[in-house]
């Protein structure tokens, strides 16, 4: 039997079909996902009991009823930034770099896209203000997610900003409301348990970047480049100029190594080629280590860096 064929009704010059999903690799350094061992398990199960014994009757409406950068000459739409632990780079925007953004969108009449989803993943867990907070005269939207503090699977965020672009926003909202029990199980889980969970957390993240750090410092040497990022999820690293990640990727994902390849996650590619972003959130100390390992051995192969490995010198092989 021919099964049906849906590409003739398809729009021309949509993205090509994903690819099927084969799991994940075996050292897995893409995408954005947290550690498995600071989900709060235990404190999301009470939650969801206490607020679905309390509250479960209200699931039978939709929604959750509330009973309770420039080219010269042109202007841009919007300004969209992370200013508070930046993907990739994990930068934080001083204070002062934030009034001049400020300043500046406010005389051109652009606003701002603030997305600040990293913003509680501070080490010390001092964030500094947000651009919304700061901003005197609107202007400002600002996106929070539950996906980089609590667990990215719960599909929980927010909008910060004045009702009549919310409106706006809402009324673009075509898919019949947001889950409402996921809001309901954070709504309980949060009020308690917020403020402990988090720096639990960041403490945790903190050990796997420390662990990332040594194993690159110990398997490229001085051919891994990087800045100590001061909070969240990724640490942006530059190689040497001779490596392409993306060229990388194939090999290393045969070795079990998935990597993010710096020109997808760069404006100029041409800064990016050499450069990757690695996850080290929910990999263990010991996937960091011996993924750190393969991938240098797999970028000695191919590319013949990094040459020296603990200050040995390495022979790239045929
Ligand atoms: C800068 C940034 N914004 C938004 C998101 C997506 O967040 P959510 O899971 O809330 O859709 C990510 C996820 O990795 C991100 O890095």
């Amino acid at each position: 039997m021919t099964s049906f064929d849906f590409a003739p009704l398809l729009a021309p010059g949509l993205p090509p079909p994903a690819s099927k999903w084969t799991g994940f690799a075996k050292y897995n350094f893409t995408g954005g996902h947290n550690d498995a061992d600071h989900v709060p398990v235990d404190e999301l199960l009470k939650a969801a009991t206490d607020v679905l014994a309390r509250e479960g009757r209200n699931l039978a409406t939709y929604g959750l009823a509330s009973g309770n950068l420039k080219r010269r000459g042109a202007r841009p739409k919007y300004i969209y930034t992370i200013p508070t632990v930046q993907n990739p780079t994990g930068t934080i925007m001083s204070e002062t770099r934030r009034h001049e953004l400020l300043r500046l969108a406010a005389a051109h009449g652009v606003p701002i896209f603030e997305d600040d989803c990293y913003a509680d993943l501070i080490w010390d867990g001092r964030r500094p203000p947000a651009l919304y907070a700061m901003s005197r005269h609107g202007g400002v939207i600002h996106i929070g997610s539950f996906s980089k503090s609590i667990a990215p699977a719960l599909r929980v965020g927010y909008i910060v900003a004045e009702w009549d672009v919310l409106a706006r926003m809402l009324a673009l909202k075509n898919d019949a409301g947001s889950g409402a029990l996921e809001q309901m199980v954070l709504g309980e889980f949060c009020a308690p348990h917020f403020d402990a969970h988090v720096p639990r957390l960041t403490r945790g993240l903190r050990a796997k970047l420390e662990t990332l750090m040594d194993a690159l410092n110990e398997h490229f040497g001085t051919a891994a480049e990087f800045d100590d990022p001061k909070g969240g999820i990724f640490l942006w690293v530059k190689l040497p100029d001779a490596v392409d990640t993306q060229k990388l990727f194939q090999p290393a994902l045969v070795a079990g190594v998935a990597i993010n390849p710096g020109a997808e996650w760069s404006t100029d590619p041409g800064h990016g080629k050499s450069r990757t972003r690695l996850c080290f959130a929910n990999p263990s100390h010991e996937t960091i280590r011996a993924g750190v390992a393969t991938l240098a051995e797999v970028c000695r192969r191919e590319f013949g860096v990094p040459d020296r490995i603990a200050n040995v010198a390495q022979r790239a092989r045929a």
